[in-house]
Formats: C-alpha cells, structure tokens, sequence
C-alpha cells in the first residue's frame, strides 16, 4: 500500500533494475548534501494556532505568473520513460488531472511534439545549454512549437558530478544493453515487461539526428558530452535575448548569484542544488532559501526543491519565500511503483497532507501561510535535555 512517499520509494525499489533505481535515489559522492536536503527541513518547526474554522481550506495560489489550484509542479528529471513504460506521458497525464504544470527534461524519451499531442496541460521545458549551439536553437524551435512558455535553464551542470552508485553499477559507461546487463535487468520481469510494450526507448529531442546513434542509452551519451562545460553568464543573457518566453534559472544556491540572475534579465530562480546530485557539500535548499528571498526582497520570484517528500516541507518552503516548489524523486518513485496512477498517488498524497498540515496550523489558504511568511515557522530550539 502507497501512503506516503516512503512507501512508494519502496515499491520503485522492489519494481526498477537496480542500476535504475540507484540512479534516481543517489546523490554525489558522500551524499551529505543529499541527507542534508531532507534533514535541514527539521531545523525549522510550524507554529500551530487554534480556534480559527479551519473547516474550508484553499490551496490555490500564483507562481510563474499563472493561477495554479496547488502551489507545486512535477520538476525535469532526466529518462522518466525508462523506469515505466511511456514515463513522461504517464507523468504528464497524471498532473494535468490534478491541474499542475510539468516541466520536461532534455533528457527525455518522449519528444515536447509527442507529449503536446497527448495532453493538453501546461508544460514547460528544461534546457542544457550544449557546445553546439545548433542543437540549443533547435531545442529552443521545439518548445517553441509545442507551445512552451516557460524555459527552465539548468545552471548546476555544467560539469557533471561523481554519483558513487552509477560508477559502481556501471550506470556512467552505459551505451548499450550487453548479456551482463541484460541478465540483471531479467530480474525485473515486470518493468522488463512495460518497456517491451512501449518499444525501443530514445531520446525524444535527438533521435532524428543520426549523429547522436541509436537507442537511448547511447543518444544520451552522446547528448552528455555536449553539455557546454563553459557555460557562464554570457550565455545567460544570450538565452535571454533568443527567448520571449518565461526564463528560470534553476540550480541558484547564493545570494550573489540570485542577484546576478535578476541583473541577467531571469523571470524566477529555483534554489535548487540538483537534489544532492552535483557538490556534495553544498547546502541543503531549504538552508540556502532564507538568505537568497532576504537578498532578492520581492524583486525576483524564487522556486523551490530538494527533498520534498511531505506536505509539511512544502509549507516551510513557501513559508520561507517560496511562490511554489519542484517535485523531483517524489513524483519519480510513485511513477516506478505504479505508473501514472502512482504518481497520481504521490500528487493526492501531498494535496491531503498540505491540505491537513495547514489546517492543524490554524490557516485556512496558500495566500494566508505566504503573507504570514517566515513568522509561520519557528527555529527548532535544540534540546538541553542530554
Ligand atoms: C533521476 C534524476 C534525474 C534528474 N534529471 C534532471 C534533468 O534532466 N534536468 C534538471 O534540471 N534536473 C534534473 N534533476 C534534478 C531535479 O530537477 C530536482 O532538482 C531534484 O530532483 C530535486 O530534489 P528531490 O528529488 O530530492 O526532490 C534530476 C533529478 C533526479 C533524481
């Protein structure tokens, strides 16, 4: 049974190869910053009031310049069609029923063109910046045809980081599917059986350039090694020259540099770390979201993720300066466990429990928690008692 996310982490465990299952769960290195992501959460508790008539409580709100009926959306996490069959489709599916915007990964299988034809939803797109800058005016041209509002630009990746699992199960030299893979894959006879049904898996945005080769694991292979390693803000303000649309910069972790993307012309930021993936070490989110919504004061909309795993983390985040949060592994866990109806589990899951966690803290809507801001939570007093 699927309560909570923990439980759906579970099920994808039982369910994905390993090599699959590493991949979403891990961090970089240590996975200090990944623990720390969900551990800092506690640093911070809810004030409960009381006595208020709870018994109505609205979870509608703004970001991104639109009304939403919740104040999260499914974030760009890489290959969701390989740990279920037609993954992106499944997730897309599942938040356009609850009303929320996803936002695609480059490194999809399913193309923006396939997914538009699917669903009618807002979607919004998530872009590396690559070496050629051919294959970015063509990604660019592709949201553009779908439709596409809002570009996520991704600003911590320009090197990709070390996660220790992937090195150990082989995950980073995989280009294609060899006997020794191939044996543990059969392990997984069911996931085995949802990815023969939705045929040969590719990435989406490439697979009409024979130069990046066959099959998915080799298209993103080659797709990796184009990410421009020299990326800076130049090309920020270049982006923002190409594209008239909303531009995010997600992947901000200081003030300095939340301050540089309102100077680049950015619509929003997400603090985000790449969810423990990138410097391990680096802050957890919700340390870094104090000081980055002091610096930037109401001058430039802030996103958040990292850890989201409770309706309770949500509130914190919002409380904190957030105008709406990223799910990430969240929504990815309910898609391996079950598909679209378990990420529709994950989606109802959070709903009630924000829903529940607002109520028991005596507020009654998104807009009261965002106005009472940080004065909703208080600093967890460490205990003196040994
Ligand atoms: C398996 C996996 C793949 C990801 N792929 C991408 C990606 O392609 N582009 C991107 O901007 N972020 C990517 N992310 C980062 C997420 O967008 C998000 O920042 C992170 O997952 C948030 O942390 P959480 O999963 O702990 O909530 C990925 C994360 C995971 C777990």
């Amino acid at each position: 049974m699927i309560i909570n996310v923990e439980d759906a982490r579970r099920a994808a465990r039982r369910r994905l190869p390993r090599i699959f299952f590493d991949y979403v769960d891990g961090g970089s290195f240590a996975e200090e910053t990944l623990a720390a992501n969900r551990a800092d959460f506690s640093r911070w508790t809810l004030v409960q009031r009381v006595l208020n008539d709870v018994s109505q409580r609205d979870l509608t709100t703004r970001f991104l310049g639109a009304a939403h009926p919740l104040p999260f959306m499914l974030g760009p996490v890489g290959f969701l069609g390989l740990y279920a069959g037609n993954g992106e489709i499944a997730a897309a599916r599942a938040a356009h029923a609850a009303g929320i915007p996803l936002c695609l990964s480059t490194f999809s299988i399913a193309s923006l063109a396939t997914l538009r034809a699917t669903t009618s939803g807002p979607l919004a797109f998530q872009l590396y910046v690559m070496s050629d800058r051919g294959i970015g005016d063509e990604l660019l041209e592709q949201a553009r045809a779908a439709g596409v509002d809002t570009l996520f630009l991704t600003v911590d990746t320009a090197i990709t980081s070390v996660r220790e699992r992937d090195l150990r199960n082989g995950f980073r030299s995989l280009t294609r599917i060899t006997p020794g893979l191939a044996l543990r894959l059969a392990t997984r006879p069911g996931w085995c059986l949802d990815m023969l049904r939705a045929g040969l898996p590719e990435v989406g945005a490439v697979a009409h350039r024979p130069e990046f080769g066959k099959g998915a694991l080799e298209q993103a292979s080659n797709l990796s090694r184009r990410i421009d390693t020299r990326l800076s803000w130049r090309d920020v303000e270049d982006l923002r020259a190409r594209w008239s649309g909303k531009l995010v910069l997600k992947g901000i972790l200081s003030p300095e540099d939340a301050l540089a993307a309102r100077a680049a012309g950015a619509d929003a930021i997400v603090v985000s770390n790449h969810g423990g993936r990138q410097l391990d070490g680096a802050c957890s989110t919700i340390a870094a979201l104090p000081g980055i919504a002091e610096a930037l004061d109401g001058s430039l909309e802030i996103l958040f993720d990292g850890g989201i795993r409770r309706g309770a983390d949500i509130v914190k985040a919002l409380a904190l300066g957030a105008s709406g949060v990223l799910l990430g592994r969240a929504y990815v866990y309910g898609l391996a466990a079950r598909g679209e109806a378990g990420v529709a589990r994950i989606l109802a899951h959070l709903t009630e429990e924000l829903s529940l966690t607002l109520g028991l803290m005596g507020l009654t809507s998104i807009a009261e928690l965002k106005a009472l801001g940080p004065a909703a939570l208080s600093r967890r007093v460490a205990s003196t008692v040994d």
